[in-house]
């Protein structure tokens, strides 16, 4: 059976690590054609030897090297049919401890790369058939949370991006974001390892566990294909019922 990906060609940033990487193993095995984008040159590489994709060493916030790699990977895979948002950083600080430095580098990452990544793509998308985006938010675009000031109002930020791109961009290109809970990636080791707070994190959704990055892989998945053809400009909790309360 044909994969759910095939003959679409994706590029996938934050791909060497974490939810990026499992979207990039999960939409290799639906067969899209990818490219992978992450800081991590060795990590990204790695991935793409895995995959049989093209891997490229990008920090998202630097605009110019974002267009050159967006170009290249559409001259790899012969075009762009989509783009998977990913790659992004959290520091968790009270507000008055959070430098300003701090802030500016996690709205730089998180908000300013996605819009880096779709500006470069968009040529590319417009000249598909049906284009998607997907960007990765948080529920912490959706509710405050101590100690996130920077790293939510970056998500929030995306979040409305993501709804905005998806009434510019209509009808041929949808966006819409996801909004993962505690997933458990590099991002949150600090929290998962110690099995005392990770008990108590589970305890407070309606799952009772914490999420894989292929619980967001499944996702992505849905929103890159025509199985969610007639829905743009939204944004999916995968939680496990941690952000409607
Ligand atoms: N883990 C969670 O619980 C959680 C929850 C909600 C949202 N998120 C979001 O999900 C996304 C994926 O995070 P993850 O948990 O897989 O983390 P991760 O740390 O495992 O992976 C993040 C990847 O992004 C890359 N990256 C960081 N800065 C970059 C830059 N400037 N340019 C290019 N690549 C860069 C890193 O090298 C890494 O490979 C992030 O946007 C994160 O904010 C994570």
């Amino acid at each position: 059976m044909a994969g759910r990906l095939q003959g679409r060609r994706i590029l996938v940033t934050g791909a060497a690590s974490g939810m990026g990487r499992a979207i990039a193993e999960m939409f290799a095995t639906e067969g899209a054609g990818l490219a992978l984008l992450d800081l991590n040159n060795e990590g990204v590489q790695a991935v793409a030897d895995e995959l049989g994709a093209v891997g490229y060493a990008c920090d998202v916030s630097d605009r110019d090297a974002v267009n050159a790699v967006a170009i290249k990977a559409g001259q790899a895979l012969g075009g762009i049919d989509g783009v998977v948002n990913a790659a992004g950083i959290l520091t968790i600080k009270p507000f008055g401890e959070l430098e300003p430095k701090s802030w500016d580098r996690m709205l730089a990452i998180n908000l300013t790369g996605p819009f880096n990544v779709v500006y470069a793509a968009l040529p590319m998308l417009r000249a598909a058939t049906s284009a998607t985006i997907v960007n990765i938010a948080s529920t912490s675009a959706l509710m405050p949370m101590a100690g996130t000031t920077g790293y939510s109002a970056s998500k929030a930020g995306l979040a409305m991006f993501t709804k905005c791109l998806g009434f510019d961009l209509g009808p041929n290109i949808r966006a819409n974001s996801i909004c993962p809970g505690v997933i458990k990636t590099e991002m949150t080791r600090y929290l998962w390892e110690n099995p005392e707070h990770s008990e108590r994190a589970a305890e407070r959704v309606a799952l009772k566990r914490l999420g894989l990055p292929e619980d967001v892989a499944r996702a992505a998945l849905f929103f890159s294909t025509e199985d969610s053809g007639f829905t743009t400009g939204t944004e999916l909790p995968v939680d496990g019922g941690f952000s409607w309360r």
